[in-house]
Formats: C-alpha cells, sequence, structure tokens
C-alpha cells in the first residue's frame, strides 16, 4: 500500500510510519519540518515531503497514485485556542485540502482522519459520552475536529473517499519536548521525572482524564486503516479505547515503574494553570469504544504497561 502521512514527522506519524514500513507499505511523509534531532530509525526508509498542508498544489501531488491518507497535520489545543484564525487554516481548509486532493485521487483512497475527545464538552456533557454523545467542544480545537469529523461522514457518504475518523484520547507519553496542547503535562508528568527533570503538573492530582497509551493508540488506528469501508455503516467515527486516570496514579504508576528499573526520578511539582485546567476539565473522562474494539481496535490494560514501555522504547 502507498501510504501518504500529513503531520507525518510529528509524534504518532512517526508511530504510524513504523507500523506502515514493518509491513511492507511504501510511506512518504509530509510536513512542515523535520524534527531538529532528526527522524531516527525512520532515517532514510521514508519519503519527505516538507511544504504547508495549505498548499493545494502539493497536496494533491503528493495524494497522487496513493492508496491511503493519514491526515494527522493539525494544530493543536492550547495553540488554536490561541490562535483561531489559524487554527481556521490549518484544521479546516487544511483537512479540506487533503480531502479534495483524495477525492480527485479517486474514491477508493483511504483517509484516515484523528480527531480528538476535544470535540466533546459543555455544560450538559455526560463524563462518559458514547457514539452518540452530541459533541459540543469547549473550545477552538474541538470545534475544528469536529467539523472535520462531519466532512469525512459527508464526502464519504457521497462515495468521494473512502474516510474513517478515529476520536482519540489524550495520548501518552509523548518522547521528547512538550507541545502547545493544554494536556500535554500528561506525558510530562510521567517523562519528565523519569529522564531526572523536574515535572510542573498544572491541575488537581485528583483531576480524572481520558487517556490511551501510544502503542495501542497507534495499533489501532492500523486497524482502522485495514478496516473495510463497511464496517463503519453510516458513521465514520469511531472512539478509540481509553482509559480514565488522575494525575496522582499518573505519579504513582511512574513512581512504581521507576523503582522497578532503578531509575532515580526527577520531582513532582504542582504548578496550577487557570487556561489548562478550563480546557481539560472540559473533556469527558472516558469515551465508549464498543465499536473500536468490535473493529479489533486493542485497548490499554492500566498505566503501568504504559510507562513501562515508553522506557523501554525511548529511555533505553
Ligand atoms: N497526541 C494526542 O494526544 C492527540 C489526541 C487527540 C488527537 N490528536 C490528533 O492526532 C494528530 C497527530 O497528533 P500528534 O500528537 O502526532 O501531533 P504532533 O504535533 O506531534 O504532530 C502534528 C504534526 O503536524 C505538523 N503540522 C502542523 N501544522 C502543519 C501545517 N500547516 N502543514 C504541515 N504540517 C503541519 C507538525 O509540524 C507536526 O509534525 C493531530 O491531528 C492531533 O490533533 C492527538
Amino acid at each position: 500500500m502507498k501510504i501518504l502521512i500529513t503531520g507525518g514527522t510529528g509524534f504518532l506519524g512517526r508511530l504510524l510510519a513504523e507500523r506502515a514500513l514493518a509491513r511492507g507499505d511504501e510511506v512518504t511523509l509530509f510536513d512542515i519540518a523535520v524534527p531538529p534531532d532528526g527522524l531516527g530509525a525512520l532515517e532514510g526508509r521514508v519519503e519527505i515531503a516538507l511544504g504547508d498542508i495549505g498548499d493545494a498544489t502539493a497536496v494533491v501531488d503528493l495524494v497522487k497514485g496513493c492508496d491511503a491518507v493519514i491526515h494527522l497535520a493539525s494544530m493543536v489545543s492550547a495553540g488554536s485556542e490561541a490562535d483561531f484564525d489559524a487554527a481556521m487554516r490549518v484544521n479546516i481548509e487544511g483537512g479540506r485540502t487533503v480531502l479534495d486532493a483524495a477525492r480527485a485521487n479517486g474514491p477508493a483512497t483511504k483517509v484516515l482522519f484523528t480527531s480528538s475527545l476535544a470535540v466533546f464538552g459543555g455544560s450538559a456533557m455526560p463524563e462518559h459520552v458514547d457514539g452518540m454523545t452530541r459533541p459540543v467542544p469547549q473550545n477552538t480545537y474541538g470545534m475544528t475536529k469536529a467539523v472535520m469529523e462531519l466532512l469525512v461522514n459527508d464526502m464519504s457518504r457521497k462515495g468521494f473517499v473512502d474516510g474513517r475518523v478515529a476520536r482519540l484520547p489524550t495520548v501518552i507519553v509523548r518522547p521528547g519536548k512538550p507541545n502547545t496542547a493544554a494536556s500535554s503535562f500528561a506525558s510530562g508528568v510521567i517523562r519528565e521525572p523519569l529522564t531526572g527533570v523536574e515535572s510542573l503538573y498544572p491541575v488537581p492530582l485528583d483531576m480524572t482524564l481520558c487517556v490511551g497509551g501510544y502503542r495501542t493508540v497507534a495499533d489501532g488506528l492500523m486497524v482502522l486503516l485495514d478496516a473495510p469501508a463497511d464496517a463503519f455503516g453510516d458513521d465514520r467515527v469511531v472512539n478509540l479505547p481509553n482509559i480514565t486516570v488522575n494525575v496522582q496514579e499518573m505519579i504513582d504508576a511512574t513512581k512504581a515503574v521507576a523503582a522497578r528499573r532503578g531509575i532515580e526520578l526527577g520531582p513532582f511539582t504542582s504548578a496550577p494553570d487557570a487556561n489548562v485546567q478550563k480546557i481539560v476539565g472540559a473533556w469527558p473522562v472516558s469515551m465508549d469504544a464498543g465499536r473500536a474494539l468490535a473493529l479489533g481496535c486493542p485497548g490499554d490494560t492500566g498505566l503501568e504497561p504504559i510507562v513501562e514501555s515508553f522506557v523501554a522504547d525511548y529511555l533505553s
């Protein structure tokens, strides 16, 4: 299979590229930039194309001849909240550009889009949402994702593309530096102490979060990419499996893994941030993932295996 991954040099793009290469796919990563420390083990095994997702000519050229596009390029939550116009340009106009390019390539072109639990929100939102809970996003990022969900659904219904949408929980543990996602601390609270750095967590210890381990999220995305079109029925949007944890449990799991592995941890420090609390506090604490599980997406069994995998994959 020939696959284009937009936003491909980012966290999930690299994980998906590894999985696609491992089964013999041909992969091109399209992104605005390559990280300063390079692409590690992907170097030389993928095509790299640099550019902006709004460059329709470049995107049409890159999509031509592909069997699938995994569309990840996006501004994330705090960044989108800070700059509405940029979020509209990158997340919605960029998304439309990708869908139009896939449509021009042919109706069998698969488009896998990553939405987010941030589509949910509002005072009437239940803590546990299911596939039929109405998205009422309380931030610009979530709004852009909700718009794209509808667009992918309708362009699939029309037979323009073969779209599929994964609603992701907060994915942990992101390696490297924090990003501008409001939920970035959910990785930082595990990653920073394990690398001897102070962890500044901006929310109360008992704040609950809806998270997924990066291995299961990446594996789940590949399952959705491969699923037959008719498995989605008339709704292409699927909540990925997730677990509900609070910050104290994340700290406890990090301490347990560190103790087992003899890792000396950096300190955990409370640093309240009202903006982060407002954005993250508006999200659901769990999403029903019955459809994803039925399609074969894996789920996490707890926090410690996620922390263990992070140590094995990124710190060894
Ligand atoms: N990681 C999570 O916790 C999470 C949760 C929910 C949804 N998502 C979604 O999954 C996708 C991938 O997430 P990620 O964690 O890998 O993010 P990331 O920030 O690591 O990767 C996104 C990539 O998009 C690129 N990009 C941004 N603007 C661009 C533009 N104008 N043109 C071309 N490329 C551009 C960035 O350079 C980056 O490499 C995103 O759409 C994100 O919204 C992620």
